[in-house]
């Protein structure tokens, strides 16, 4: 975020100049494994999710619960993305139908995308409340996606611990409002990456 700030140089009086307050800071770095819910919504395909996902980078593999809720008919996803393996299984929990199908991209880390560009830290809240403030932090960058439409892309994360907090991508068609909460950080049980289900090879629908 442009914010004003003042310099005060002693030869020239004061000078007010609109400057990144931030000088540039590092993008900082998500824990490599964590727990945590989400919910997203969608404002042009009218959307909303409520899921949770577990993460670990260290062994590249990711287990996401989804639950969509759609006017006529709610949809329930889950999905376990085993990137060693290139193995992803969904779970598809109202059909109770399971497909396996090979993972060709590859891995990458949960976290500030590279090329960002600082916007700015604030707090939720307030920081003259007692526990009432989170400060965090946020970055925004804009690229083409494989369909070569363009992608607005804002996310905040805690200023300490890197966690992310609110993460809007918005392309043609498509406006995603993600929120993260009740984060854990590590895994606490590793079976949450062993498949439940017996997944058959053919082609998901
Ligand atoms: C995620 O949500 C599913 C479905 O509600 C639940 O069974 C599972 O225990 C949750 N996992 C975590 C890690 O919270
Ligand atoms: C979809 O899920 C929501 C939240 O659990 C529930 O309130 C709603 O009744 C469900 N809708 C349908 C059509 O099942």
């Amino acid at each position: 975020m442009k914010l004003f700030c003042v310099f005060c140089i002693l030869f020239f009086g004061l000078i007010l100049v609109n400057c990144d307050l931030s000088d540039k800071p590092e993008a900082c770095k998500t824990p490599e494994q964590w727990q945590g819910s989400f919910y997203s919504y969608d404002s042009i395909k009218q959307i909303r999710i409520i899921g949770n996902i577990s993460y670990d980078a260290v062994n590249k593999r990711e287990r996401i619960f989804q639950l969509f809720i759609l006017p006529q008919k709610n949809q329930s996803y889950d999905m376990l993305y085993l990137y060693n393996q290139k193995s992803l299984q969904v779970n598809n929990l109202v059909k109770k139908s399971c497909s396996k199908i090979s993972l060709t991209r590859p891995w990458t880390d949960f976290g500030i995308l590279p090329n960002s560009k600082f916007f700015g830290s604030n707090y939720l809240g307030s920081n003259k409340l007692d526990e009432s403030g989170l400060k965090i932090q946020t970055w925004k960058d804009e690229f083409d996606d494989s369909d070569g439409n363009r992608v607005f892309h804002v996310s905040t994360w805690t200023f300490k611990n890197c966690l992310p907090v609110f993460d809007n991508y918005i392309t043609k068609g498509s406006s995603l409002h993600t929120m993260y909460m009740d984060i854990t950080p590590g895994i606490k049980d590793e079976s949450v990456f062993e498949s439940s289900e017996v997944c058959d090879e053919t082609k998901m629908d």
